[in-house]
């Protein structure tokens, strides 16, 4: 079956979620030996927030969510600064793409194969993460949950893409860095990569990846025909 669209997860798939703490450990030495459970918690937290606001049906936007999860972080490792706050999710909101994005995304254009993102991301924080990582010619259409009020894995998130696009589930290459998404995305019937960075086991769901990879650079050979 030809595939006609790749969608791609953004947070941790296309842009690396672990940076805003990261780089500001290296201005800030309060972090340094905090950052890498401080930015652990706060993904986390922002999904949990997610996906219990969807099993609620108590949405509040993505942005919100990142700075609910983010305080919580904070006040686990009991760092009380809301300068601190603000200058992390500045950076949360142009958080750089992987290294290995734009190429790959430039092998897409040129196999004549489409790209989108489809995210919890409100659109403001996606357009500047796109914009951020210079790579707004390459991305056809970003779909954002904030039009529907729903958080993935929710079946409704994905049908995004056919209502939107008009392409088949059959006709997309779904890529994402998360497990539960890569299994929410099977289920809806995508032909899923799940882009295993972490060496993660295998998620105990029923609906399975097509492909593992261990980063983006070899989502075109998926969709290259082997001579
Ligand atoms: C997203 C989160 C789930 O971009 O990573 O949708």
């Amino acid at each position: 079956m030809t595939i006609k669209l790749a969608v791609f997860d953004a947070y941790g798939t296309l842009f690396d979620v672990d940076a805003a703490a990261r780089e500001l450990a290296m201005r800030d030495p309060r972090l340094t030996p905090i950052w890498p459970q401080l930015a652990f918690d706060w993904r986390r937290k922002q999904l949990e927030y997610s996906w219990l606001r969807e099993v609620m049906g108590e949405y509040v936007d993505f942005w919100q969510l990142t700075r609910d999860g983010l305080d919580w972080a904070m006040a686990a490792q009991s760092v009380q600064d809301p300068d601190l706050a603000e200058a992390l999710m500045a950076l949360y909101r142009e958080l750089p793409a992987y290294k290995e994005v734009p190429a790959m995304l430039a092998a897409l254009k040129a196999l004549g194969v489409g790209r989108a993102i489809l995210s919890n991301g409100s659109p403001e924080m996606l357009d500047a993460a796109v914009h951020a990582a210079g790579i707004d010619g390459l991305i056809d259409e970003v779909l954002s949950v904030a039009s529907i009020r729903r958080f993935k894995p929710a079946q409704a998130v994905y049908d995004l893409v056919e209502e939107r696009m008009g392409v088949r589930p059959h006709e997309v290459l779904f890529v994402s860095s998360n497990g539960w998404d890569a299994a929410g995305a099977a289920r809806a019937g995508f032909r899923v990569a799940w882009v295993n960075r972490a060496g993660f086991p295998r998620e105990r769901l029923p609906w399975k990846p097509a492909d593992m990879l261990r980063d983006l650079s070899g989502v075109p050979d998926l969709l290259t025909p082997l001579s």
